[in-house]
């Protein structure tokens, strides 16, 4: 389906939504890069962290001195992460292709550029699709060994279902051997991770907002965006943090490219995304489910977050 479709059918329903991979456009991708330097952001520091400090136990579980080998990237961004592990696979001598994949073009010619100035030399084959299309393209790569990244606890942002026929989709595209490392936001205080979905400063709001100026920009769309405000909520019993944009009052707003005005009442919410948080347990259960064993996990200090290596037997 088309942004246009997927707006359309998403202000349709009887509970609003809007699908969450269109935040990233070039003013998205800027925000979103803001996001993960903000102190309340725990995830992206607990993952730096977690790559500084451990990169050789990882490396080594993930057997990357054993000849050459694919590293696959979901959702790369900006990279920012695994530059700490690529630098630590190449002390290694490591012989890798590295096939970071990302919906947003803008990030990822950011990243190659980045990555090529940093690393020269560096075999790397960036794609330009959404987790869908790349998970098709997968199993035609190349022979070579897959070691498979998945982090930025992104996998939080599918339910439980979602994640599950994925890493099993997945699955059918690896072989014996081959190896996924998974970021995994862990349950915690939710006063911690709400304040992480809704910092002071407002970047966050500016990013949830941003989806409403991009149907603007790329659809034709009248929202008046002072007319809305960013919700973040935490649900403790289902470890999901939940995003919602909410119109301030009653009010139609016309999209051209759907040719058609859309109703918001007072207070009405539009559903933009979910963050799942999970325990060792739910991690461990939804590693099975979908086939795969855990090797190990990789914690952070303060166990905010754990990078988990699971591999196909
Ligand atoms: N995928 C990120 C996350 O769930 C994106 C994100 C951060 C986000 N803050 C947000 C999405 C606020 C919507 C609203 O952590």
């Amino acid at each position: 389906m088309s942004f246009s479709e997927d707006v359309a059918k998403g202000l349709s329903g009887e509970q609003k939504k809007l699908p969450s991979k269109y935040f990233y456009d070039a003013d998205g991708d800027r925000l979103f890069q803001e996001i993960m330097k903000m102190p309340e952001y725990y995830l992206t520091n607990s993952e730096y962290e977690i790559f500084s400090t451990k990169a050789e136990a990882i490396l080594k579980a993930m057997g990357v001195n054993s000849g050459a080998f694919n590293l696959v990237e979901f959702g790369a961004g900006d990279g920012f992460k695994t530059k700490v592990l690529i630098e630590r696979m190449l002390e290694l001598e490591a012989q890798l292709t590295y096939a970071p994949i990302d919906i947003s073009k803008d990030v990822l010619d950011q990243l190659e550029e980045n990555f090529l100035e940093r690393f020269p030399g560096l075999n790397i084959n960036p794609q330009n699709a959404d987790y869908f299309e790349a998970l098709e393209r997968l199993g035609s790569v190349s022979d070579l060994p897959k070691l498979v990244l998945f982090i930025g606890s992104s996998i939080g942002n599918f339910s439980r279902d979602q994640s599950i026929d994925f890493l099993k989709t997945l699955n059918t595209k690896l072989r014996k051997g081959d190896k996924l490392l998974i970021g995994f936001d862990l349950r915690k205080n939710p006063k911690i991770i709400l304040d992480a979905y809704n910092d002071r400063e407002g970047i966050t709001k500016a990013f949830n907002l941003n989806l409403l100026k991009r149907i603007n920009r790329e659809l034709g769309g009248k929202f008046d965006v002072e007319a809305f405000d960013h919700y973040p909520l935490y649900d403790p019993e289902a470890g999901l943090a939940k995003s919602y944009i909410v119109s301030l009052k009653e009010q139609d707003v016309y999209i051209e490219s759907c040719q058609k005005t859309f109703h918001f009442g007072a207070g009405e919410a539009i559903h933009t995304e979910i963050s799942r948080k999970f325990s060792v347990a739910e991690i461990e259960e939804i590693a099975e489910k979908s086939g795969f064993v855990v090797t190990e996990h990789f914690f952070d200090c303060r166990h905010y977050y754990v990078n988990t290596l699971i591999e196909l037997v």
